[in-house]
């Protein structure tokens, strides 16, 4: 444990997938919110906007769309961590969100730079996470399906916006062991 809370925070939060049967409440999810709006946005345009879900057959379903286009768009090469996710996602009880109690998806106006600042903004609110005790896991795998125009009307989300991001939160049902961490790689410093 570092005693500085921020770097403790960087350096203990987890991708979380296994949940307590808890809703995240309101409250909270406020605060997520909120830590999400104090990101920092190219010429402070704030570009996001979020869709809260919390509905878990909503969730199932946008899982069950997900997987047969994720595993149609994912290579067929041997690369093992590939071959993984293509076995999980053809397995019919895999939900691409592990059954979390709160989704919530950050998509940005169609801009230049709505990709760096709506990661920042979904950072931010893994970290804020973190700190209130709710475990967090990015979902890569839900973007593409979230950016179909039928789903995104389902979520709310304009047709001049993009989703960029779609982070699970919950109360975590044990912590994993942090995956190996490889020290930065400088490439050169130029004193
Ligand atoms: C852009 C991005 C997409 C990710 N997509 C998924 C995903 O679809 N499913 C999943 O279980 N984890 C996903 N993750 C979580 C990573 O697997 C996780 O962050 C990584 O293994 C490192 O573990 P740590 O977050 O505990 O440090 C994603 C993370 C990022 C940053």
């Amino acid at each position: 444990m570092d005693m500085n809370s921020v770097i403790d925070a960087i350096k203990s939060r987890r991708a979380i997938r296994n949940f307590e049967d808890k809703p995240v409440p309101d409250s909270a999810i406020q605060t997520l919110l909120e830590a999400a709006t104090y990101a920092p946005s190219a010429i402070n345009i704030q570009p996001w906007k979020f869709t809260i879900i919390t509905n878990k057959a909503e969730m199932k379903r946008l899982s069950d769309m997900a997987k047969p286009s994720l595993i149609r768009a994912l290579p067929d090469v041997g690369d093992e961590g590939l071959v993984g996710l293509k076995r999980r996602l053809s397995d019919p009880q895999f939900n691409i969100f592990y059954n979390a109690p709160l989704l919530i998806f950050v998509s940005g106006v169609k801009s230049l730079y709505a990709v760096y600042d709506c990661s920042m903004a979904a950072q931010n609110m893994m970290l804020a996470a973190y700190s209130l005790g709710i475990g967090s896991c990015w979902i890569g795998t839900a973007v593409h399906t979230a950016n179909d125009p039928k789903v995104k009307a389902d979520l709310g989300v304009p047709e001049d916006y993009e989703v960029h991001a779609a982070i699970i939160f919950g109360y975590p049902k044990g912590v994993p062991k942090a995956p190996l961490k490889r020290p930065a790689q400088v490439l050169k410093r130029i004193d």
